[in-house]
């Protein structure tokens, strides 16, 4: 990691554990409307202009292991599958026959031997999208298959991570990540495996559930007994990066702490002593969470499965264990992950009957949870402030607080845009 992002860092902890209230200059800021976690004409703009147009996580490249390897995706509504084409490259689209819109593939993941053939009237297509054959063509008339390929889905990798985007006109993902890509480049993302993929169904409008992993304010009470014990959370540095993303640096309460769960386990190469004695969460927005930690990292990402419901979805990854089984501590580990994560479901399940109760005011955000506001902020931007309902839009508040230099050489590469198909 570089080493002036980590001087930096250290050199604030003790300002932060020491400070009697916010810098001078920090504003008040406001209630968060209620409505924004219950309004369905809210919700329904958060479905169309956030879910359906931001680069989010679908699997990692393992859970694509060979050509014609498949997996079905269906997290934003729209059913999508993965498939690892005869060249290798990984390709999305929907799960839609462009016949009379038959599904393609019904289970959640297998392998394929050259292409699609879709369960209603048979009509195939190859692992590049393309339609390559229909029963009783002459009964089409002029039909022109080639401008009859699969819907496509953007769907960009980093390392070996798999991201879709159901805006064709998305920003490529290197792009959207900013400066988190620069940081998870320390990882090494392309020689990470993939440990285990696993989820939970949360009763609480996904926000709720989101926003508990953006500040550690609660850790004395809701984890008093886990992660409280261990982080001291009032040294918390947090860094807030363009286009809605962040990073929480909290120490452990002692230097010479490790994970006991985690002691033998092989460690990711070059990433030293910072990550050892730190807890680095990342918020790549929207709604992937990931506390980095020397032998292996989730991705936590969160869904909305309805107003008041959402999933959180928990993938390991883990630098190379080389031939065989994972390492045995991997089994232990999760359990003790997963121990702190009921800890927060337990309690926003409480907080969703709050939300729709009169007493309700909203949500009211201290200087350590301005991580959220910022989350809400970037949510503003992305929705057409013609449609945003009367009195839930937010006043932007923290330009003069967001990291600008933090940008990495990744935010500038250049990618090539997707190539326009000329069928409509
Ligand atoms: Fe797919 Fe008819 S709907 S072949």
């Amino acid at each position: 990691m570089d080493q002036r992002f980590i001087s930096q860092m250290e050199s604030g902890f003790e300002h932060e554990r020491g400070r009697e209230a916010p810098p001078p200059d920090f504003p008040d800021l406001p209630l968060i409307p209620g409505g924004r976690y219950t309004d369905p004409k809210f919700l329904a703009l958060e479905q169309r202009f956030l879910w359906q147009r931001s680069w989010l996580y679908a699997c990692h490249l393992d859970q694509l292991p060979e050509r014609g390897s498949y997996l079905l995706w269906n997290r934003t509504g729209s059913p999508i599958v993965l498939v690892r084409g005869a060249d290798d490259q990984v390709r999305a689209f929907y799960n839609v026959c462009r016949h009379r819109g038959g599904p393609l593939v019904t289970e959640a993941s297998g392998t394929l031997d050259s292409g699609f053939t879709c369960r209603y009237h048979g009509w195939s297509y190859d692992l590049e999208g393309r339609l390559r054959g229909l029963r009783e063509e002459r009964d089409f008339g002029d039909l022109d298959k080639s401008c009859l390929g699969l819907g496509a889905v953007r769907c960009e990798r980093f390392g070996k991570w798999l991201f879709v985007n159901q805006d064709p006109d998305a920003p490529p993902l290197l792009d959207s990540m900013g400066p988190v890509a620069a940081h998870w480049r320390h990882v090494h993302p392309e020689r990470l495996r993939h440990v285990e993929s696993y989820g939970f169904d949360v009763p609480c409008q996904v926000k709720v559930m989101l926003e508990a992993f953006f500040e550690v304010y609660h850790l004395s009470s809701v984890h008093k007994a886990t992660a409280g014990r261990f982080l001291d959370h009032r040294a918390t540095r947090i860094v807030l990066w363009p286009d809605g993303h962040s990073l929480m640096v909290t120490p452990n309460r002692s230097r010479d702490w490790v994970d006991p769960g985690t002691v033998g386990m092989p460690s990711i190469p070059g990433l030293g002593r910072f990550s050892l004695e730190n807890n680095l969460s990342y918020n790549l927005f929207p709604n992937l969470v990931t506390p980095i930690a020397n032998t292996g990292l989730p991705f936590l990402t969160f869904w909305p499965t309805g107003p008041r419901t959402m999933r959180v979805d928990c993938h390991w990854f883990a630098p190379d264990w080389g031939d065989g089984e994972r390492h045995p501590l991997w089994e232990q580990r999760i359990d003790n992950f997963n121990r702190i994560l009921r800890e927060d479901m337990e309690l926003v399940t409480r907080i969703q009957e709050s939300l729709e109760s009169p007493g309700f005011q909203g949500v009211r955000l201290s200087y350590q949870e301005r991580r959220i506001y910022h989350w809400h902020e970037e949510l503003d931007r992305r929705i057409d402030p013609a449609l945003m309902p009367q009195g839930l839009a937010l006043e932007p508040l923290l330009a003069g607080f967001i990291d600008r230099a933090g940008a990495g050489d990744d935010a500038t590469a250049t990618h090539s845009r997707r190539q326009e198909s000329i069928c409509t």
